[in-house]
Order: structure tokens, then sequence, then C-alpha cells
């Protein structure tokens, strides 16, 4: 068993918070174990929960849309949540939940040890830049911004954006999110 294949076990196995008891799957993540980038959402929504992977909804094929528009493939990148089950009605995960399942997730970045973190929506950025030593402000005002940060003993530059479902409803969220791709794309060409 590789260290990521032990983080998926325990994972699927959980049930250190009391998300649990509502999921069909649990969902580590998936995707490139030598990814440059590494993308953080929020926790499983109902298609994610059913199927057992990230990003498989609406706003999963929206990320996928932004991802191939500036010429990244989904294998070529990592992807997972702050939260690894789906919270009731898609509410928002509650501190003590994001406080619980977060050592999985500092287990993953540890192994992908990306050059390139992106968080999508608030409780990404909330959990990551605070993390990284950096205070955080409103998602309008630190999106599409380039953090050079220290995290988890290695350098990577965390780049906060919108939530692809805010997106989904919202023209001027999707006009800045893909901006903020295309930011990442420049970053990732500018720093190979
Ligand atoms: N929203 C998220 O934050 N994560 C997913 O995996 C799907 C939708
Ligand atoms: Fe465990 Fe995280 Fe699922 Fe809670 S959300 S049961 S901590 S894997």
């Amino acid at each position: 068993l590789d260290a990521m294949e032990a983080v998926e076990v325990e994972v699927k196995a959980c049930r250190k918070c009391e998300l649990w008891r509502g999921r069909k799957n649990a969902v580590p993540g998936e995707g490139n174990l030598d990814a440059t980038v590494m993308f953080i959402g929020e926790a499983p929504g109902y298609r994610e929960d059913v199927k057992g992977q990230p990003f498989v909804g609406a706003a999963g094929k929206l990320l996928d849309e932004m991802l191939s528009r500036v010429g990244f493939s989904r294998d070529e990148v990592y992807i997972t949540n702050v939260v690894k089950c789906r919270p009731p009605e898609n509410r928002d995960p509650l501190p003590s939940e994001i406080e619980t399942c977060t050592p999985y997730l500092d287990r993953q970045i540890r192994i992908i040890e990306p050059k390139f973190i992106v968080t999508l929506g608030k409780h990404a950025a909330s959990y990551i830049l605070p993390k990284a030593g950096f205070e955080t402000g409103s998602i309008t005002e630190i999106h599409g911004r380039v953090y050079e940060a220290n995290l988890l003993g290695f350098k990577v530059f965390i780049i906060p954006m919108y939530h692809p479902a805010a997106a989904l409803y919202n023209a001027k969220y999707k006009d800045e999110l893909n901006r903020d791709f295309q930011l990442l794309r420049l970053e990732f060409e500018r720093r190979r």
C-alpha cells in the first residue's frame, strides 16, 4: 500500500465525525500523484457521494471545461476536498468537521507536494491560507492573487479562486474563474 492508498483506505472507513452517517461513499480525491497543480474544493455533493469521486456533477463539468480551456487535462492534476464526506443537504461543513477531517488533506498535500494549490471557494481558502501564515479576506478580494507560501514545510504558490458551483449561476463569477484559470496557466508556464 502506498501512502495515498493508505489515506484512501482510512477515509473510506472513517467515522471520526458525524458526516459518515449520511454518506453513500466517502470521496478521498483522485488524480496524478506527481501533479504540479492540486485543486481543493469544499465537500462532496450529491453526484460525488454517489460515485465516490470528486467534482463529477455540474460543478465538476464546469471545472473540466475550465481546465481544458487552458490546456490542462484532468489526469495531470490532483483534485480533492476539505472534507471527504457529503454534508446533509449540501450544507456548509462545520468548523468541527473541518478540524476533524483535514489531517487527511494535510497528508495528501504532503504526498503530492504540488507547486500550485488552487483553492475553490471560501472553505478551502480559509483553511489553506491561514495555515500558510496569511489572513484570508472575502473571496471577492483574494481570488486571482498568487500567494507565495511555505506550507507544511515546502514552497508552494496558492491561488484562491471562486467555487465553480458559484460560477454556474453567475456569469460574472464565471468570467472571473476563466480569468483565474488563465492566470494559473501563465504562472505554471512561467515557473516550470
Ligand atoms: N463541490 C465541491 O466542493 N467538491 C466536489 O467534489 C463537488 C462539488
Ligand atoms: Fe471522517 Fe472526514 Fe468523513 Fe468526517 S468527513 S467521517 S472526518 S472522512
